[in-house]
């Protein structure tokens, strides 16, 4: 009986702890790295340093023409919108993919941050 507490106060406690920048590295290794590494490459630009940034403003990466007129800056609601649809948020953009779970995003976005 106490132990079934227990474990049920140890699930609750982990669906409610705020998002970790580690939760984010997971999900960054498998869903992410294959196209962005430690340096631009062809399949994607870097991420290093990516929040905050100027939006498609790295001179070793050729972005598309839809992300370079976005204009404005990777804050973290740009960075989320931009994951949830990125053809909706810069349309031409060349990144596939979306990224529907609202946490996973949070969690990738903190990771982002560490990212210097
Ligand atoms: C299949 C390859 C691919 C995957 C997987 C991918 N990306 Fe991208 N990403 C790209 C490409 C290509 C661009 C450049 C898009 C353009 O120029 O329109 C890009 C651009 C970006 C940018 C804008 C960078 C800048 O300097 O403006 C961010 C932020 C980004 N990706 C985040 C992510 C995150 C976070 C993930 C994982 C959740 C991810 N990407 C997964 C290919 C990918």
């Amino acid at each position: 009986m106490f132990r079934r507490l227990a474990i049920g106060l140890a699930i609750l406690f982990a669906l409610t702890t705020p998002v970790a920048a580690a939760d984010g590295q997971k999900i960054f290794q498998l869903q992410c790295r294959t196209c962005h590494l430690a340096k631009s490459s062809l399949s994607g630009p870097s991420l290093i340093g990516v929040s905050k940034r100027s939006i498609a403003a790295l001179p070793d990466y050729a972005f598309s023409e839809g992300l370079k007129s976005k204009g404005g800056t990777w804050t973290d609601e740009n960075l989320d919108a931009f994951m949830a649809a990125p053809k909706k948020f810069a349309p031409g953009t060349r990144m596939p993919g979306t990224w529907p779970v609202a946490a996973d995003r949070a969690a990738l976005i903190a990771y982002m941050k560490t990212l210097n």
